[in-house]
């Protein structure tokens, strides 16, 4: 069955849909086809902090509302180490910036009735996609669907299908450069029934490992340690788990971590990856499918937002205009922001976690608890981390 349209967009996480929704303000029509079916894109556990921009511009298009409900305003984070809390007062030193905790599977519940309730297309549970003729100006996108086979032709394809998608394998890998860094630990992650230990997230360094407490609600906490790259959570009981969150978040005598029923428990993979150039002809990268960070930042979502912000004006320029010039220095344009935010969230990661003995040695952790010092004494240090926290401004 062949069918057309203008952009043809390969999945539906925050990048794909984000850009589906920019796309039809602008009066440009796509057509989002995803793997998974709507319940389980809809109820995929993942991160949950919003920089202002990505905010800011789901609320300018409309797609916030529930976001400003639900979502938690924070102006502030902990830094913990030595048995001290230290409070990096964001708002204070951005002038008046936040972050908003809203868990991305809402973001995506939001994006997702937005679209259908203007009449979006998202073919969801779409078979063996693949695509092709990207090298010329009519790609086309082929997937199953029950039992006929589509053919979807458009003038663009936007790979937003995330790592471990179809869409940058496909790419000739001469004409691709990959930056990669694995790093020797993961996260254990959990989210559970229990009321949130402070009202801000806290990043832990300590002797066993890195510890985070964030949260999704006044009474949903999401919590996060150190283990190894090949943890089997199989091996946490949950009172292991509270145990040792309790050991590494604890700040001083008598801070106590609530506890309660685990709701949710999975390893976080820690990687640092960026493929260049993020375009090929008339296929274009964004979101994981372009690069991954470390979560340590929880800058995998908004640099997805960040992308086909750029995207989407690059696409609007050309229809609107017939100008192609943004679509040419899309991927220079958006790899000046992935690089810097690559930077921050392996500075934050190298900072917070314990790499090892046969990665470091008695200075590395010395070197790490100055750093720790240095940013939480120093005004333009700690500004530093706060302009990055809150986001860079969106190019
Ligand atoms: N065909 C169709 N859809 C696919 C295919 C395929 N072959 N492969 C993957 N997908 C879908 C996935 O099911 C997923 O819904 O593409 C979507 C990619 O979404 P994400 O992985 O969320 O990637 P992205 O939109 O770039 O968002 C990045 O998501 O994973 C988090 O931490 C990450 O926060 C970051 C954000
Ligand atoms: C989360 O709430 O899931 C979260 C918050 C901050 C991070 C990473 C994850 O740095």
């Amino acid at each position: 069955m062949n069918r057309r349209t203008q952009v043809g967009i390969v999945g539906a996480g925050p990048a794909g849909l984000m850009l589906s929704h920019l796309l039809h303000l602008a009066g440009v029509d796509s057509v989002v086809l995803e793997a998974r079916s709507r319940k389980y894109v809809e109820e995929r556990v993942r991160a949950g902090l919003l920089e202002q921009g990505t905010v800011n511009l789901l609320n300018e298009t409309g797609v916030g509302e529930r976001m400003k409900r639900l979502g938690l305003v924070h102006h502030g984070i902990e830094l913990r180490f030595g048995g001290r809390g230290h409070r990096i007062d964001l708002s204070g030193l951005t002038g008046g910036s936040t972050v908003t905790i809203y868990a991305q599977h809402e973001v995506i519940k939001d994006l997702i009735a937005a679209r259908l309730a203007a009449g979006g297309e998202i073919v969801f549970e779409a078979g063996d996609v693949s695509i092709h003729d990207f090298d010329g100006p009519t790609p086309k996108i082929r997937y199953r669907m029950d039992r006929s086979v589509v053919e979807l032709s458009c003038d663009f394809i936007a790979g937003c299908d995330g790592f471990r998608g179809i869409c940058r394998p496909t790419i000739p890998a001469g004409a691709l450069t990959t930056y990669d860094r694995i790093y020797p630990f993961a996260w254990l992650g959990i989210l559970a029934e229990a009321r949130p230990s402070s009202d801000e997230l806290i990043y832990a360094y300590h002797e066993r490992g890195f510890a985070l407490h964030s949260m999704r609600s006044p009474e949903i906490t999401r919590l996060y340690l150190q283990c190894a790259p090949d943890e089997d959570p199989g091996k946490w009981p949950d009172e292991k788990i509270w145990d040792e969150l309790q050991l590494r978040l604890a700040a001083g005598a008598g801070w106590k971590l609530n506890r309660g029923v685990v709701l949710q428990k999975g390893i976080t993979e820690m990687r640092s990856f960026v493929v260049e150039p993020m375009q090929s002809g008339t296929l274009f990268l964004a979101g994981d499918a372009a690069h991954i960070v470390p979560p340590t930042g929880a800058k995998g979502l908004n640099l997805a937002v960040a992308d086909v912000r750029v995207l989407a004006r690059a696409l609007t320029d050309y229809y609107a205009n017939g100008n192609r010039e943004l679509l040419t220095k899309y991927s220079e344009i958006c790899l000046r922001r992935v690089w810097k935010v690559q930077r921050f969230s392996w500075w934050m990661t190298s900072m917070l976690h314990r790499f090892g003995n046969e990665n470091e040695n008695a200075f590395d952790q010395r070197r790490q608890l100055a750093e720790l010092d240095y940013v939480t004494s120093s005004r333009a240090a700690a500004q530093t981390l706060a302009e990055n926290y809150v986001g860079l401004p969106m190019e």
